[in-house]
């Protein structure tokens, strides 16, 4: 068994491709005046939400356990920093009420045969990635029903979408975080809140970045091979996603041109749910 929490530096390596300017990309978003919790705030994906809703004018709260991270991001004026243990359910629903927009974004991956997958570490990833996130959405929709605005937006994965050996705890909440968004896109319809999934396949973060090195060590070859043959096998676009890229869907649906787009699940990812 193989856990995926911290940094390695490996990914970087792979291949990049340029992404359009800013500028370019975000001229119709404006979030001024609302107030955004980003779970997992502190690095990857939901740093990347975090600096684009805060850059759309909106307050972002930046929820992670790690402060330090936090820290910084609050010095440039990201944001709110909220240090919390999101399996802290109790604190996870109080510290999102107020809230006009969610970005559930935080999550784990373990790597390991079912056979072999400890239980625990089960309980503790559908903790985080599915009860989370339902404590979070409860926490904030009176709040968003009252304004009779609201955007959920929850970073689901392509395992959301399709099942890969050896993720069962991953796969699992993936797939019930989907049911979940579905559910409370019929809720909150009549309130004028939209719940969404983004459904990114490989990004380059520190949970990737983990995988790699772990895959090229079990395999006996280089992390590009590991990139382009393991993770990217079933991608027809050989290259990692940037977490920008994702932030950038994130915002549009967090929009007002996007008040039509509810119940959605969104793949980016270079056509692998298509094959
Ligand atoms: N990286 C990918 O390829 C990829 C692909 C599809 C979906 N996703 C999803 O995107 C989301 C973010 O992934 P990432 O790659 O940016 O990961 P990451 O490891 O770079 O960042 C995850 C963040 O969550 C925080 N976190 C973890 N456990 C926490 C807890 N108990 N309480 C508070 N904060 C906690 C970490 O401190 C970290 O800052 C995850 O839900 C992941 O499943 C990632």
């Amino acid at each position: 068994m193989t856990t995926h929490e911290f940094p390695a530096d490996t990914a970087r390596r792979a291949p990049r491709t340029p992404s359009p300017r800013p500028a370019e990309r975000t001229a119709r978003v404006d979030l001024t005046g609302k107030t955004a919790f980003v779970s997992g705030a502190a690095g990857g994906i939901g740093r990347a939400c975090a600096l684009r809703l805060a850059d759309a004018g909106a307050s972002v709260r930046l929820a992670d356990v790690d402060a330090d991270a936090l820290g910084a991001l609050a010095d440039r004026g990201v944001g709110e920093p909220v240090v919390l243990d999101l399996t802290d359910l109790d604190a996870a629903e109080e510290a999102a009420r107020g809230c006009d927009i969610v970005v559930n974004n935080a999550g784990v991956q373990t790597v390991s045969p079912v056979q072999d997958f400890p239980p625990e570490r089960f309980s503790f990833i559908l903790r985080l990635m599915v009860e989370s996130p339902f404590r979070l959405v409860r926490g904030a929709l009176p709040h968003m029903y009252g304004r009779g605005w609201g955007r959920i937006v929850n970073i689901s994965s392509v395992h959301g979408l399709r099942a890969s050996a050896y993720k069962s705890a991953y796969v699992t909440a993936k797939h019930g975080l989907e049911g979940f968004s579905k559910v409370v896109a019929l809720e909150g319809a009549p309130h004028g809140v939209t719940s969404n999934c983004v459904n990114p396949g490989y990004v380059r973060t520190a949970l990737v970045e983990k995988q790699i090195a772990d895959q090229a060590a079990a395999h006996g070859i280089p992390e590009e091979r590991v990139v382009s043959e393991v993770l990217l096998a079933r991608t027809p676009l050989k290259r990692l996603i940037e977490p920008e890229e994702v932030a950038e869907l994130v915002a549009y649906l967090c929009g007002d041109d996007a008040s039509y787009i509810n119940g959605a699940s969104l793949p980016v990812d270079g056509a692998w749910s298509a094959s």
